[in-house]
C-alpha cells in the first residue's frame, strides 16, 4: 500500500509517526509533500525513514490512499496543484476540520472515494478517538484499510458527515474541557492549604492512574465510582456536596456550544465558497 501526504504538519505528523510506528505500512512506502518547507521533510525522513517529494505524477502514481493535511484556507491551492495529476488509484482521507466531502470532490474535480477524518490532539500520544466519515462510493475492503490505518493512532468512531460536528465537540474539543476540569481541580485542591507543585503533581499522576483504571477495566464509569463510595464516608460526602449542582447541565451547554460553533464555520465556510 502506498500513502501520500499533502501537507506534513503538526496533525499530519502524529498521523504519519503512528503509522510507521504501528508498521500498518512500511515507511518507504510512505511519501510526503508540503508547500516550501523541505528541511521539515527531510527530517521526518531522516527520522522515520519515510520518503519525501515534489513531484506530484510520481507521488499520486499508485498512490491507494492520498491524506489531505493542509489547513482549510490552503485546500483550494492545494486542489490547484494535485487536480491535473489524479487517478483512478487516489482515494482520498482529508483531515482538513470543516470541508464537506461535496466540497473537496468539486475542487478536487474527482468522483473518487473520499473519507474525512476528525482527529484529536491525543494522536501525538496514539490516542486520538477519530470521527470519520466515508463518501457513498467508498467500498467495504477500502473502508477496512482506512480503520486499520486510524487505528494506528488511536481509535475510531465513524459517523454520518452530518455527526461530524457531534464528534468534533466530544472529542475534537473534548481534551480542552477535561484539561479545564482538571485545572478547577487543581485550583481548589490547592486552596485546601498543601504546595501547589505537590497538588499538581499528585493530579497528574492521579488523572494516569483514573485513565489506566478506565481502561483496564471491564467496568462502567459509574460501577467504578460506586465502587470506591461508601456509604456514610468522605467520598459520598463529596459527591453529595457535588450533587447540588447540575454538573450534567454545565456538559451539555459546553457541547451544544462547540457544536453549534462547529456548524456556523462549516456555513462560513460554504459562504467563503460562494463568494469565489
Ligand atoms: N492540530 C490539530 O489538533 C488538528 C485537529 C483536527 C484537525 N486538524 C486539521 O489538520 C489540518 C492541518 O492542521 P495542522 O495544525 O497540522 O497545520 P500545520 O501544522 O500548519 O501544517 C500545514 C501543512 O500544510 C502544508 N501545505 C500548505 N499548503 C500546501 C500546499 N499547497 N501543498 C502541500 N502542502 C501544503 C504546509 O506546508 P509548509 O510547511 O511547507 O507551509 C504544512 O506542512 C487542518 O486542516 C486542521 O483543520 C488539526
Amino acid at each position: 500500500m502506498k500513502l501520500v501526504f499533502y501537507g506534513a504538519g503538526n496533525m499530519a505528523h502524529a498521523i504519519f509517526t503512528g503509522i510507521v510506528n504501528s508498521n500498518v505500512v512500511k515507511s518507504e512506502n510512505i511519501y510526503l509533500t508540503n508547500r516550501s518547507n523541505e528541511d521539515a521533510l527531510k527530517k521526518h525522513a531522516e527520522e522515520l525513514g519515510v520518503q519525501y517529494s515534489y513531484d506530484d505524477e510520481a507521488l499520486l502514481k499508485d498512490a491507494d490512499y492520498v491524506f489531505l493535511g493542509t489547513k482549510p484556507y490552503d485546500f483550494d491551492n492545494l486542489a490547484d496543484r494535485i487536480r491535473p495529476h489524479i487517478n483512478e488509484d487516489n482515494r482520498f482521507i482529508s483531515i482538513m476540520a470543516g470541508l464537506p466531502i461535496s466540497y473537496i470532490q468539486e475542487q478536487l474535480g474527482t468522483s473518487n472515494p473520499i473519507a474525512r477524518i476528525m482527529p484529536n490532539t491525543n494522536a501525538h500520544v496514539g490516542h486520538s478517538v477519530t470521527g470519520i466519515s466515508f463518501s457513498n462510493n467508498f467500498g467495504p475492503k477500502s473502508k477496512e484499510e482506512v480503520h486499520e490505518l486510524i487505528n494506528a493512532f488511536g481509535s475510531v468512531i465513524e459517523v454520518p458527515e452530518d455527526q461530524l460536528h457531534q464528534v468534533t465537540a466530544i472529542t475534537g474539543s473534548g481534551p480542552a474541557f477535561l484539561y479545564h476540569v482538571f485545572e478547577q481541580y487543581v485550583t481548589a485542591g490547592t486552596r485546601l492549604g498543601l504546595e501547589k507543585s505537590q497538588v499538581e503533581e499528585s493530579i497528574r499522576n492521579l488523572i494516569i492512574g483514573t485513565s489506566k483504571m478506565i481502561e483496564r477495566s471491564e467496568l462502567g464509569m459509574d460501577q467504578l465510582r460506586k465502587n470506591i463510595t461508601s456509604k456514610g464516608g468522605t467520598t459520598q460526602a463529596g459527591l453529595d456536596a457535588l450533587s447540588q449542582y447540575d454538573i450534567e447541565s454545565i456538559f451539555e451547554d459546553c457541547l451544544k456550544a462547540a457544536v453549534d460553533r462547529s456548524v456556523e464555520l462549516a456555513s462560513q465556510d460554504d459562504d467563503d465558497d460562494d463568494d469565489d
